[in-house]
């Protein structure tokens, strides 16, 4: 099973490294650049840390990430380093982004970590890591999956009692019913699962078989509106072989972290459910989309994996309309946001000051 690892790290910059901040210095600067509109994922940064690591590197290599007070870090490359300890061996395997939401940052973990010249650096450097049995090389803790076959006609079913659930026709209306289906360019998600999970582990994947139908069924309504092509891009490091050869074959293209950030713009509609990643801070300083429909973005500030932030408190409430998403059991409180004026495209990111507002409520 693959998990994640921090490995070493430096800043470049020696009067940082001399001068850490006090945790409340840390939690004004933070909240000072929220408030002032500074961009904690803004798409130059992401692309210039996957321009690195999707390129030649080799191990002790360094990636270098700017942090939000300019300085920089150097993030020791580990790929292919391994400890064994009793009858394991682990394999240090390719760095990726770690997302630190506005919440983890402000709390000044890292000051008190052995990593405090990480304090204001929203994104840092994680490998994927596993474990496999020394003597026969088997990977431990391997999860069952369903046979590649089996999922092409899981898929199938479940597509068509999507398409006929009155929940699929209730979005439809609501959709329809704005200016979002002819607006809409390509659609973006995030996070939706694998599907190759067998039964065993129960429920597991229904979710995310049924949130894939999803994608389907509102790629074929967007074309017949437009009566043009549009583009389904979908992101989570979780997809095995078999999901892939899935959504290849209903043309969904999956795409790489952060890949799925890149390509999010004003004219797409962003689909997410309960990521392990703040998907909602990272998507509103990128993009602001034409629809995104995600969980619901509450008044009060939240915890968890993908907290609305106030930048995303705000954004919903300044641009966009709340449309109620029907309850579904494999979906979870899920709201549809249209952005308003939805003919006024090309205004970009909003980097203006942050004064908070109630959310819409779907
Ligand atoms: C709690 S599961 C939710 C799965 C599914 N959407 C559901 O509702 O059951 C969180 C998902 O976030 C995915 N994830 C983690 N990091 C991600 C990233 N950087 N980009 C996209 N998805 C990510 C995980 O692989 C996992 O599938």
């Amino acid at each position: 099973m693959q998990y994640f690892k921090i490995g070493p790290s430096r800043c470049t910059d020696e009067p940082r490294v001399a001068a850490p901040p006090t945790p409340a210095q840390a939690q004004f600067q933070i909240d000072e650049w929220l408030n002032t509109g500074r961009l904690f994922f803004p798409k130059d940064a992401i692309q210039a840390i996957h321009d690195q690591v999707s390129g030649p590197i080799a191990r002790r290599d360094e990636i270098l990430v700017k942090s939000l007070d300019d300085a920089t870090m150097a993030f020791e490359v580990r790929t292919g380093s391994t400890k064994e300890s009793g009858q394991q061996r682990e394999t240090i395997g390719k760095p990726s982004i770690r997302y630190i939401p506005y919440e983890s940052l402000r709390s000044g973990r890292e000051l008190s970590s052995r990593r405090p010249h990480l304090v204001y650096c929203p994104m840092i450097i994680q490998h994927a890591a596993t474990t496999c049995n020394l003597m026969t090389g088997d990977p431990l803790q391997n999860i069952p999956l369903r046979p590649i076959h089996d999922m092409h006609h899981v898929f199938n079913t479940a597509l068509h009692l999507w398409e006929e659930s009155d929940t699929w026709i209730q979005i439809k209306a609501t959709l329809l019913s704005t200016q979002a289906t002819t607006t809409v360019r390509k659609i973006v998600a995030f996070a939706c699962g694998t599907m190759s999970h067998t039964d065993d582990i129960p429920g597991a994947s229904y979710n995310s078989i049924f949130q894939h139908a999803f994608l389907v069924t509102m790629q074929r309504l967007l074309q017949q509106k437009t009566s043009g092509q549009i583009a389904c891009s979908v992101q989570d490091p979780a997809y095995t072989d078999g999901d892939r050869a899935v959504l290849h074959t209903h043309g969904i293209r999956v795409l790489d972290d952060p890949e799925g950030f890149l390509d999010v713009n004003d004219e797409s509609l962003v689909f997410s459910c309960s990521p392990n990643v703040p998907v909602k801070q990272i998507v509103v300083d990128v993009a602001r989309p034409a629809v995104v429909i995600w969980d619901r973005v509450g008044n009060e500030n939240s915890s968890g994996t993908d907290p609305d932030s106030p930048r995303v408190r705000y954004m919903m409430n300044r641009f966009y309309d709340a449309l109620e998403f029907p309850h579904e059991e494999h979906f979870g409180d899920m709201v549809i946001y249209v952005r308003r004026e939805l003919d006024d495209i090309g205004n970009g990111v909003s980097t203006e000051a942050i004064n908070e507002t109630q959310i819409p409520n779907a």
